[in-house]
């Protein structure tokens, strides 16, 4: 195999851009219809011009990501749902005012002008206003829509700064805007408007509570997405390493060659106790906020660590953990 140094000097790095010069040089070059990697509140996204047929096929043959599974498209704040999308019903236009700029995609039904390229063929479409100011301040040059999934190759894990970006996407992109690491760490919640009732198709860092406060109904949240979103399978949001959920007990009984994710300060203590070298040892905060921040970032450092697992002290099955447990259910191997 190929040593880090020999590969990169092999394959082409990734561009860094930052500053107010990189994100204008990548608002340059989105406009000329090249893809280029964009900090989100959630995580790093693969962005094109959405408007753009040839930008759209280039974002899927650098993730290598199946044609039929559709983009979601970022549109600026305030614009005209009418562009992207039509039969709007009343709740997404409560959605939008209560949680956008923010991590909510809605999915509805698109507008005729769409190209079904970035909607996989469908005839729906998922649209959300990032809350990002660089990626804003982007929006508001361009006056289109990007399209966006996040910045990994198919089926790995989505990134949450521009350092995984270019690890994960090395010799596939030519750029990404670096603005730090993203502020939620985890995707955008996914609700369904464009059948009978509202449904959330993909947990995330708004909640179901959050979204029936605001519609003021039941809103159903089904455990397996696998129908409703194509690109949202079991086997998605994956590291390198087997990744075992354990109750914290169980956890504490360590193996020396896995690397451990834990929550609660008790369960660290004892794998460091029984000398299992610190940098196996992740503690991320005992919050889901925080520790759906810190999630991808752990899951990547650890794969770098080249454990032959990663055990996962389990969180707790409530409400505000299911965004984190959702991803953990499909990291798992
Ligand atoms: O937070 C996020 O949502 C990030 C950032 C970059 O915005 N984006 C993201 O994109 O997670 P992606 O492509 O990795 O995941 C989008 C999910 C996929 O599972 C896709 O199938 C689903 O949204 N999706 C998009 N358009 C859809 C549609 N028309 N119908 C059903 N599912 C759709
Ligand atoms: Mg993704």
């Amino acid at each position: 195999m190929a040593s880090a140094a020999q590969r990169d000097s092999v394959t082409p790095d990734v561009q860094r851009l930052v500053g107010e010069r990189g994100l204008i040089e990548a608002a340059r070059r989105l406009r000329q219809g090249e893809c280029v990697a964009l900090p989100t509140e959630t995580v790093y996204g693969l962005a094109a011009d959405a408007g753009n047929e040839s930008a759209i096929r280039a974002v899927f043959a650098a993730k290598q990501r199946p044609a039929n599974h559709p983009l979601i498209v970022h549109i600026p704040p305030f614009e005209h749902l009418g562009r992207w999308a039509c039969d709007v019903p009343e709740e997404a236009c409560r959605l939008a005012e209560a949680f956008w700029p923010g991590p909510l995609t809605m999915l509805l039904h698109k507008a005729d002008e769409v190209s079904p390229a970035v909607t996989g063929g469908r005839d729906t479409i998922a649209l959300r206003v990032p809350a990002q100011p660089e990626f804003l301040r982007i929006l508001s040059f361009l006056e289109t829509g990007l399209a966006a999934p996040s910045a990994n190759p198919y089926k790995r894990l989505s990134p949450t700064t521009a350092d995984q970006v270019i690890d994960g996407m090395r010799g596939r992109i030519a750029a990404v805007l670096d603005a730090g690491p993203c502020d939620h760490g985890l995707e955008s919640t996914i609700v369904d408007l464009t059948g009978s009732a509202p449904t959330i198709v993909r947990a995330g860092p708004i909640t179901r509570r959050e979204i029936e406060a605001v519609l003021n109904q039941r809103v159903a949240m089904p455990r397996s997405h696998d129908v409703a979103v194509p690109g949202n399978q079991k086997s998605h949001y994956q590291p390198n390493a087997r990744l075992k959920r354990l109750e914290s007990t169980r956890l504490r009984e360590p193996s020396a060659s896995a690397g451990y994710l834990v929550w609660s300060s008790i369960t660290a203590r004892s794998l460091l106790e029984q000398g299992i070298e610190p940098a196996r040892v992740v503690k991320l905060p005992n919050e889901p906020g925080g520790f759906g921040r810190g999630l991808y970032a752990a899951l990547h450092s650890l794969d770098q660590r080249a454990v032959d697992e990663i055990r996962v002290e389990q969180p707790p099955a409530s409400e505000g953990w299911a965004a984190v447990n959702d991803r953990l259910l499909r990291a798992e191997s």
